[in-house]
């Protein structure tokens, strides 16, 4: 295992690229397995999800090549059964449950549990399936599901919580070779949902409305390969705007999509970071004290819940009182114990952190505990003072492409060390 070590209190300044990313690279992957054609998915980034989403696509029969940033997919699916060791590490796999059962009429799935962020139903992929026609059981930690045809229909997708991405995701791919025309109304409306779209598209589906919430898809017989490039990742981007306002840095956020980040920017110009669209490119600048503000989280256009941690560590050094509430996943506070070993002050009620910025965070041995919640940990480390340790950063590497060697160039002091 592997450690980050920081020395806080460094100027950070310059310009970063923003990788491909990771969420749309997982559904976008598991849709290659609708098609016999070959599929090129350019500027996927360089991550250990990539990677499991790609061993799970060799199990399945498909031939996969990884090459720096380009992955190509050929060849045919062999079997419908999801092996259990890759799914059980990711999430993100079950959205292969959708393309199984779209191309072969059957899957069998592990179900992927709960995790650290809180219990993740999937309830709403199973509605989505089943109102395409399909049977779903469950057997010994498996979903399995069958049907002779799947039938377009219209169905409402919008849960407890919103929408779901994967969800919308699993139910997009179980439809584009389903009979008939397929409605999904209150479908998630992330860019990573267009981004599918777009590819589905590319392989030649029948579908429009992608990234709002009424997509409608007319099924085809049969889709072909593809050449594709995945659009840049929102929370990479998000995270360094964060952190940026946090050191006081002047940064140049290379290749970020403004559009995306609306509801983020509209904060920061609240609580005092000067964020200008250049371009292809995000200008950030913070040289004052910020105020603070309060944030609550929802599905997209909302602020995400995965920015959530990464704004918790900008308030905790913000003077005043500022109130943070989780509306998508109310338990994803496993970061205030962390950030507080450090000198925050953070308390939890509920469903929401209430902050009381402090003056200073100091240095501290802390543990990543998941993928944005580490995110937060590297934020208030280098803004520190003193040396941070943090451990189990294989969170980080599940979703932040080279983020020490970025760190490194904007002028941070950041090793990476064995345990
Ligand atoms: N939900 C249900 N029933 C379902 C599915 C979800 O009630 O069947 C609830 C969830 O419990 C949650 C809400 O709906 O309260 C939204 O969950 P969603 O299904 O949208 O989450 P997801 O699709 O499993 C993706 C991202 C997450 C991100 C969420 C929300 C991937 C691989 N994962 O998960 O990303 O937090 O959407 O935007 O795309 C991360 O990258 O760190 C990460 C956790």
């Amino acid at each position: 295992m592997e450690k980050f070590v920081i020395e806080g209190g460094r100027a950070l300044k310059g310009e970063v690229k923003i990788s491909g990313s990771k969420n749309a690279t997982l559904p976008i992957l598991a849709a290659t397995l609708l098609t016999d054609g070959i599929c090129e998915i350019r500027n996927a980034p360089k991550l250990q999800d990539t990677r499991t989403m790609c061993k799970l696509l060799k199990t399945l029969g498909k031939t996969v090549e990884m090459n720096g940033n380009q992955v190509t997919v050929s060849g045919s699916v062999h079997t419908h059964v999801a092996d259990y060791k890759l799914v059980s590490t990711m999430r993100g796999s079950f959205c292969v449950l959708g393309p199984l059962l779209g191309k072969l009429g059957k899957a069998k799935v592990s179900m992927p549990g709960g995790c650290v962020i809180g219990v993740r139903p999937i309830d709403l992929h199973l509605k989505g399936i089943i109102a395409l026609g399909a049977r779903a059981d469950f057997e010994a930690g498996n979903v399995i599901a069958s049907a002779a045809k799947l039938k377009g229909t219209q169905m409402y997708l919008g849960g407890m919580f919103g929408s779901s991405v994967l969800a919308t995701a699993n139910v997009m791919m179980a439809a584009v070779l389903a009979h008939g025309e397929t409605i999904i109304e209150s479908a998630a409306c992330e860019p990573e949902i267009e981004d599918l779209g777009n590819f589905l598209s590319a392989l030649g589906a029948n579908i429009e409305g992608h990234g709002t919430p009424r997509i409608v898809i007319n099924g085809v017989k049969k889709l072909n390969g593809a050449s594709y490039r995945i659009g840049a990742d929102r929370i990479e981007a998000g995270t360094f705007l964060l952190m940026a306002g946090a050191a006081k840095s002047d940064m140049l956020i290379r290749d970020a999509h403004y559009n995306h980040l609306l509801v983020l920017i509209d904060k920061l110009h609240y609580v005092g970071v000067d964020v200008q669209k250049d371009g292809n490119d995000i200008r950030v600048r913070c040289k004052k004290t910020l105020r603070p503000a309060n944030v609550v989280t929802h599905p997209h256009p909302g602020f995400p819940t995965d920015l959530q941690a990464q704004y918790m560590a900008l308030m905790a050094i913000t003077p005043g009182v500022s109130i943070v509430t989780d509306r998508v996943f109310p338990d994803r506070f496993m970061h205030i114990a962390e950030l507080n070993r450090m000198g925050a002050q953070i308390r939890r009620d509920a469903g929401s952190a209430i902050i009381e910025g402090v003056k200073h965070l100091y240095g501290a041995p802390v543990m990543a505990s998941d993928l944005r919640a580490s995110a937060a940990l590297v934020i208030a480390g280098l803004v520190a003072k003193g040396k941070t340790e943090i451990h189990r950063i294989y969170h980080l590497d599940r979703g932040y492409e080279d983020l020490d060697q970025k760190l490194i160039q904007l002028g941070a002091k950041v090793f990476r060390e064995k345990e």
